[in-house]
């Protein structure tokens, strides 16, 4: 290769023309996406395998011209993408990316900043640690709390998880857990807790699941018993997590109750808030976190039910030195000179980190809190409704208390017929829902919140749902 050619790969990004040319194109593109995403169909088409084989085995060794990279995104892409920010998507955590959450989204791809160190990108940390606190305001929760973005919950909870266990043993660090360490979850916790727990060297044998009380909360009862039982067989409890909003039903476990049992027997207790959580935004829903100022940690996830793209999930704590105690390592390509400055890297897995903090400041300033409040009180007043048409007709039953923004139901017939129904919904590619076990019965959940569901999205769901 010449001296030339070398300068000229260097050069090879797009020109700031061409730029504005298919920046417009996309940016086109999204707004008519958004504003209206009924014309796609919510679930993709397809079988497994069906885009890979439309697609070369090998990349590209000449470039290629954007209009036809965009084209096969229209006409390849598309296709197989289930579409999570449709109106009438009402699976899982029904989410939605809000336009200035994709601004600031583009603004962070453009600035390719990495919030690894306050000096890699001053404004990252900065702006991680002013956007955080916001939102502990918001939700009152204790103002000292240390909080910081993550891609996940559950890379949160494995934060929680290891710094437990660092309060638990300080020797780990060193020689690794020990055998004795036993963590508690609920039969509803979601499953990324037990995931952490076993890669924090937690012994499957060594997580307990503790029984739920008729509404799917935990038994705070049997999770003082199941503590005692441990402590006498000579084990060390040093792990709990309670859910303000369990993924299957929205229950919310008794966090004040777990919160007294865990400071009694030094057990680090974890707030899972991942999706209830901002609904403490509410001021008629604040008491949901009731008890979460005791936790040693919580998370909540702005890209649930915040209008803020995915990912972005907020670890807090109120014992960052054991966050970091668990963490932190010297390199010295990372050192730096400044002092009195936080460094997100150490409370962490993850080195290079994403400025996230950007999508986030946009949304909360773009919305504010009333405009929050309003969206969840939407799909709150939605779900309600939804659940009111359910338990008025008897083929049906509601399986759990409709408290936020999900509804589970079941037809009396039974699980098969439910699955019928769940299949025919979701078969017709109006809608998309799905489905848990409540109670060791097969349910439908039907979870609001995206921002643009409307009230016709509903009511042709719950047609689509009686019709049956
Ligand atoms: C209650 C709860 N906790 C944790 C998670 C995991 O969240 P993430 O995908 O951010 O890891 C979910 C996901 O839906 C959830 O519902």
């Amino acid at each position: 290769m010449t001296d030339h050619t070398i300068a000229s790969a260097a050069n090879a990004d797009m020109s700031a023309e061409e730029f504005r040319r298919h920046g417009k194109t996309l940016i086109d593109w999204i707004a008519a996406y958004l504003d209206d995403p009924r014309k796609y169909p919510v679930l993709a088409s397809g079988r497994p395998g069906d885009l890979r084989h439309r697609l070369p085995a090998t990349a590209p060794v000449e470039r290629e011209p954007m209009e036809q990279i965009l084209r096969d995104f229209d006409q390849l892409v598309m296709p197989m993408v289930t579409h999570w920010n449709h109106p009438r998507f009402f699976a899982y955590f029904s989410i939605s990316s809000s336009a200035p959450g994709i601004l600031g989204e583009l603004l962070t791809a453009a600035l390719d900043a990495n919030a690894m160190l306050w000096k890699s990108c001053p404004a990252a940390t900065e702006l991680e640690q002013t956007t955080v606190a916001w939102i502990l305001d918001w939700l009152g929760l204790p103002p000292e709390w240390f909080g910081m973005i993550v891609d996940s919950a559950s890379n949160a909870v494995l934060q929680a998880v290891v710094a437990a266990r660092q309060r638990a043993e300080p020797e780990s660090r060193a020689q690794g857990p020990s055998r004795r360490l036993v963590a508690y979850v609920s039969e509803h916790t979601h499953s990324s807790v037990e995931k952490a727990a076993i890669a924090a060297g937690v012994g499957r044998s060594n997580i307990r699941h503790i029984g739920v009380d008729t509404r799917f909360g935990m038994r705070a009862d049997a999770l003082a018993e199941t503590i005692r039982l441990d402590l006498s067989n000579g084990l060390k409890p040093f792990f709990a997590a309670a859910t303000v909003g369990t993924t299957s039903s929205t229950a919310i476990d008794p966090v004040a109750e777990i919160a007294e049992i865990c400071r009694e027997n030094g057990i680090w207790l974890h707030v899972d808030g991942a999706y209830g959580g901002t609904f403490g935004v509410l001021p008629e829903c604040r008491h949901f976190l009731n008890g979460v100022e005791r936790a040693d940690s919580f998370v909540v996830n702005p890209h649930k039910v915040m209008m803020v793209p995915l990912d972005c999930s907020l670890f807090y704590t109120r014992a960052p030195e054991m966050v970091r105690a668990a963490f932190a390592l010297e390199a010295e390509y990372l050192k730096t000179d400044v002092h009195g400055a936080v460094d997100y890297m150490d409370y962490g897995l993850a080195l290079g980190r994403r400025f996230r903090a950007l999508k986030l400041w946009f949304v909360l300033r773009y919305f504010g809190r009333e405009g929050l409040v309003a969206v969840l009180r939407k799909s709150m007043k939605m779900a309600a409704w939804l659940g009111e048409r359910i338990s008025g007709d008897a083929r049906f039953e509601l399986v759990a208390p409709v408290n936020m923004g999900l509804v589970c139901f079941r037809l009396r017939q039974g699980d098969e017929a439910t699955r019928e129904l769940m299949k025919r919904i979701n078969d017709s590619g109006a809608f998309f829902v799905s489905h848990t076990a409540l109670g060791g019965r097969f349910a439908i959940r039907v979870a609001i919140g995206n921002i643009r569901t409307e009230w016709r999205d509903v009511e042709e769901l719950w047609a689509a749902i009686a019709g049956s």
